[in-house]
């Protein structure tokens, strides 16, 4: 996510806004700005790379005197890393800028019509109409133009604004993305985030949804998105710096499970307009995606997981051949590649060494490769045909959660894409589907809402030596995702298997007390993973079964059973995830590991 700071106050505004920016580099960032008020104009100053570019340029703010100013780290969602799709933007003349965490969903539709009214833009970034509707509305009250101008923005937004011709005072906004503001006798602050904010302040204004604030040298003031001015009562931080990074969780991990709802929603609505699909990165049109001849997924760890879900989503909705690797087998077994197929490569960090060459490979052969990636700008979003972004946010916990939850919802919203394309689901399907996928943010809440009952049950089992998971079709790659999570952070053996395989072999590993977690949400095939889950017991096992929240008789044969809401069959794999999660993350804890920093694990394997 992208960090935010803006001061005014009786001292040098542009070193207290590089020092708070400094305070939230841990949020992940490719590229810095800061916009300083010096009596006159506003002076601007970005750079790409780390914060510390940004203080050389600026001789740590000295180049850039003020007691009023914004400043930003930019974590890019729209538009490569550059210095001019950096923020702060301005307004054409200059007289305005601003500073935003958040995606605005309708950012082309704003940009056309400014552009139809003689606007001019310089960045790819969807920020940059923001100034320049404000400035469209402007005539000489700030609160009012930001007003009507957050009342034509759709998407998740904080705004830092400063105005020339108010030079004494700061302007926030926020929806979804959040902002906060304090005060001191050094001034007034606004910040993404507590860390900035912490030296100067422990008294916190959380700014609410849709709320503007106007901060002056000694004094804040909120109003609502009509104008009408609100009271606020400040809080108290009690955390130290090391706890307010992570937001007062104890770990990135759980801040970051706790993140999946808005990664949810921020993955997939941009892509949803009037009951429709738009993958505009696809870059297929329905006669192209009809003449893809199979496709192949590729990726490593947890996005190959995601890609087994993809197999089964993809052919069970659109009927398209898929085939599923790992790359660092895909990129020696001399794959057979068409080149009417479809490369889909799938990677968080979008350095992955191993799936970058599957991506040079399967181009060598002549084949479009998509990638799903996380990180703008990285090595395989830059080398791919085509890219969909995941946008999660930076992802800081080695092991990765929101980032995993984001890549399913783009590979359900390809399949779904494909489907209709083929006309393999019509349209009532299609919009079921599509009200599938916005429940899906409020039900992952519902699931963290049981964090208590889940940390309770795991740490009966900080001492396991082997844990099973198993399910079948969709299930099982449901397994493969909750056995790598506790494996990774626990480090107790852990393995998925397809419950109808066990039998092979596998069971006689089952002994009294082993726990076995049944993943059971697939209607057609839940009687026969009952079955299994029969079997296992026979054997001794404990059984920690997964399941829809209507199959209540499965508390005949399962010890322990989390029910999941209902949603359509396609998507169970976004919520069994999350008290999977959730217990490989509280049986690290359990057992007193740095859940963060596993040993021997890298959060980007970039090396064979
Ligand atoms: C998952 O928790 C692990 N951190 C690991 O399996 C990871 O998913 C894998 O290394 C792939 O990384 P990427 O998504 O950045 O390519």
């Amino acid at each position: 996510m992208c960090g935010i700071v803006g001061y005014i106050g009786k001292r040098q505004a542009a070193p207290i806004i590089l020092d708070g920016l400094s305070k939230l580099e841990y949020r992940g960032y490719d590229s810095a700005g800061i916009a300083i008020f010096d009596g006159e104009k506003i002076n601007v100053s970005k750079a790409v790379g780390r914060l510390r570019v940004l203080q050389e340029v600026t001789h740590g703010g000295e180049t850039m005197p003020g007691l009023a100013g914004i400043g930003h780290t930019r974590w890019a969602t729209h538009g490569e890393p550059s210095n001019v799709n950096a923020h702060p933007h301005t307004n054409t003349a200059g007289t305005i800028a601003l500073v935003h965490n958040g995606i605005i969903e309708n950012y082309i539709a704003l940009k056309n019509r400014l552009i139809s009214k003689g606007y001019e833009f310089k960045s790819d970034t969807d920020t940059e109409v923001v100034p320049q509707l404000i400035d469209y509305y402007y005539k000489g009250d700030p609160l009012e133009a930001i007003s009507k101008a957050l009342h034509r923005i759709e998407g998740a937004y904080s705004f830092g604004i400063i105005f020339k011709d108010h030079p004494g005072e700061i302007y926030a906004a926020r929806k979804s993305s959040p902002l906060i503001a304090g005060i001191s006798e050094e001034g007034a602050f606004i910040a993404s985030d507590v860390p900035a904010l912490l030296k100067y302040t422990r008294n916190i204004y959380y700014i609410g949804e849709e709320e503007i604030v106007r901060l002056a040298e000694n004094e804040i003031h909120f109003y609502d998105s009509d104008c009408e001015e609100l009271t606020k009562e400040p809080v108290e931080i009690k955390w130290d710096q090391d706890a307010a990074e992570k937001g007062g969780f104890d770990h990135f991990m759980i801040k970051e499970i706790y993140e999946e709802p808005r990664t949810v929603r921020d993955t997939l609505m941009p892509r949803l307009k009037n009951d429709e699909i738009f993958i505009e990165e696809l870059g297929m049109d329905d006669e192209e995606i009809r003449a893809v001849g199979k496709i192949h997924i590729v990726a490593c760890g947890s996005a190959y997981h995601a890609g087994v879900t993809g197999r089964y989503v993809f052919e069970g909705m659109a009927r398209v051949p898929v085939d599923v690797d790992i790359a660092s087998e895909f990129r020696y077994r001399n794959p057979i590649l068409d080149e009417t197929d479809l490369v889909i490569v799938i990677s968080q960090s979008g350095e992955t060494a191993d799936t970058l060459a599957a991506l040079r490979e399967s181009r060598q052969r002549g084949c479009k490769v998509l990638a799903i990636v996380n990180v703008v700008g990285s090595s395989i979003a830059r080398e791919a045909d085509r890219v969909m972004y995941t946008w999660a946010g930076p992802e800081i916990s080695v092991a990765t959660t929101k980032a995993y939850s984001a890549q399913l919802i783009a590979l359900y919203l390809l399949a779904l894409k494909f489907a209709s394309a083929k006309g393999t689901i019509d349209s009532t399907e299609l919009h079921s589907y599509i009200e599938d996928l916005k429940r899906l943010p409020d039900q992952i809440e519902l699931l963290l809402a049981r964090q208590k009952s889940i940390q309770r049950f795991a740490n009966r089992y900080v001492g396991a030596k082997d844990v099973f998971f198993i399910g079948r079709g969709i299930d099982y790659a449901i397994s493969m995702e909750g056995s790598l999570k506790l494996k990774e952070i626990s480090y107790i053996h852990s393995e998925a298997y397809a419950a109808g395989e066990l039998k092979h072999g596998t069971i006689s590993l089952i002994e009294e007390g082993t726990l076995v977690a049944a993943v059971a949400t697939q209607k057609d095939l839940y009687s026969k993973t009952v079955s299994n889950i029969v079997e296992v017991k026979s054997r001794g096992a404990f059984v920690l079964a997964v399941t829809n929240e209507y199959n209540t008789d499965i508390e005949k044969v399962a010890d322990y059973v989390i029910y999941l809401p209902e949603t359509a069959s396609w998507f169970t794999n976004s919520l069994a995830i999350i008290p999977l999660q959730l217990f490989g993350y509280y049986v690290s804890v359990g057992k007193g590991y740095d859940v963060d920093h596993p040993r021997n694990l890298a959060k980007s394997v970039t090396v064979e």
